[in-house]
């Protein structure tokens, strides 16, 4: 028979008051002395404090139980009390207790360098700082597929190993498959273009890999992306989609998560605001003209924005803010011309990203898709890839091509964002960049 047990959070609650439970969970503090014991006991959904006496638990247990280290597992059997010192506002007066596996001395004490904390990730997991970023993930990826399934999306998982890059060849993942060259995915676009002309709408939310080689706190070398592709959608529509998708999201999370958002010390207000703005769309060319007139930063014109600009802009805006119509040159050879641009003094494409404020960079790209096979081969060509090896591609505008469009939303970009976290590494729980991969 299972036993019955409690979970920390459901106890923290005034109908518990007075009745006897049973949690498990792990020490996340102790102290006491000779005759009393004080120990907070941390599980999945939160921490409480447990006390006893050495008169109530008896010696054996008393000594047991003050001679455990940080982090042991126990299971503690008391009674809930009110305690207006005590965290959450409850505690648990002991009358018993199990050690599961007593621990080691932990490691991981106050005050230690990120970078050892890091070195230690496998442990530190166990923290409430990223105990509380992982649920708001799960809460975010969660909420990414309520809401394009909610609008009619169907997910649609792309292959990982690819033969081609879909955002430039320098920073494709190399993997000896069978002894020949294959890759390791940069998007899932290319398929997501095929699979278009069978489901329409589609999204999926699954892992990326880029060699980036620039030491930044924005770039993992292993990302989640959430992309979505759309048959007969013009890039202005999906920026629609994008922006109520983040909307979705955020409400999402202050819904699901305020305890975590208060652990992680995020302006909830902060957050909520952005719900009720509209989120300005501009295009580069107004950018670089609001860089220069507000910024003082005068950029060529052509040039893709670099981060320290993209910083710049952001200071002026206090919503996520999409750029559209970047120059063509620097664009991805899937983009195509915009031929209706007013303001543009030289060709731009089709396409945008959209930037978080306060410093967290571009969230989101997307473009419309480029249909014609003369363009996407000459543009292949100038970014030195050999057509050859798109010939299944060009076939997907050789069936019955339409207009098509999506994005690809940086998932752990999202999260530092709304988290307010200061390094991306601190948004997925094992992080791989150019130095780390380990653990
Ligand atoms: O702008 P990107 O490169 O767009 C594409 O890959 C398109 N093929 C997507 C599409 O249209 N389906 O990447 C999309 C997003 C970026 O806006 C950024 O948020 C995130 O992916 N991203 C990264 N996140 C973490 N580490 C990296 N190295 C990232 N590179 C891109
Ligand atoms: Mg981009």
């Amino acid at each position: 028979m299972v036993r019955e047990w409690k979970q920390i959070a459901d106890v923290l609650r005034e109908d518990c008051e007075g009745s006897q439970v049973e949690l498990r969970g792990w020490i996340y503090r102790t102290r006491g002395s000779n005759k009393m014991l004080f120990l907070v006991l941390r599980d999945s959904s939160g921490i409480i404090q447990c006390v006893g006496s050495r008169n109530d638990l008896g010696d054996g247990v008393f000594d047991l139980a003050r001679s455990l280290m940080v982090e042991s597992s126990v299971i503690v059997k008391g009674r809930i009390s009110p305690d207006s010192r005590a965290p959450g506002g409850f505690e648990v007066q002991v009358n018993g207790m199990e050690v599961v596996s007593p621990a080691e001395p932990f490691p991981i004490t106050k005050d230690q360098s990120e970078e050892y904390l890091r070195d230690m990730r496998h442990l530190w997991i166990r923290s409430r700082k990223l105990t509380s970023i992982m649920r708001i993930r799960s809460t975010l990826t969660g909420a990414i597929h309520d809401f394009f399934r909610g609008m009619g999306f169907h997910e649609f998982t792309p292959p990982i190993f690819t033969p081609n890059s879909c955002e430039g060849g320098s920073t494709l993942f190399e993997v000896n498959y069978y002894d020949r060259k294959i890759y390791l995915t940069q998007s899932w676009q290319l398929y997501a273009e095929a699979a278009v002309f069978a489901l329409e709408r589609i999204y999926d939310v699954s892992p990326t890999f880029r060699a980036e080689r620039s030491k930044t706190s924005r770039h993992l070398s292993e990302f989640w992306m959430a992309e979505m592709e759309s048959a007969w959608m013009t890039y202005m529509e999906v920026i629609e989609i994008a922006q109520e998708e983040i909307k979705f999201i955020i409400g999402r999370i202050l819904e699901r998560n305020p305890k975590d958002l208060e652990i992680l010390d995020v302006d909830q207000e902060r957050l909520r605001s952005y719900l009720e703005k509209d989120w300005s769309v501009i295009t580069y060319t107004e950018a670089l003209d609001i860089l220069k007139d507000k910024g003082g930063m005068e950029i060529e014109w052509g040039k893709d924005l670099r981060t320290i600009e993209e910083d710049r802009l952001m200071e002026f805006f206090d919503a996520p803010l999409t750029v559209i119509q970047y120059p063509k040159e620097a664009m991805a050879f899937y983009k195509p011309l915009e031929g209706q641009a007013v303001d543009a003094p030289g060709p731009v494409a089709k396409c945008f990203d959209m930037l978080a404020p306060n410093g967290y960079g571009e969230i989101v790209g997307g473009s419309e898709r480029e249909t014609d096979i003369e363009a996407l081969m000459g543009s292949l060509r100038k970014e030195g890839e050999d057509p050859k090896n798109y010939e299944w591609y060009m076939d997907l505008r050789r069936y019955g091509s339409v207009p098509h469009s999506g994005y690809g939303l940086g998932v752990e970009r999202l999260l530092a964002w709304i988290c307010a976290l200061d390094n991306i590494k601190d948004a997925i729980p094992f992080p791989r960049t150019l130095k780390r991969t380990n653990p």
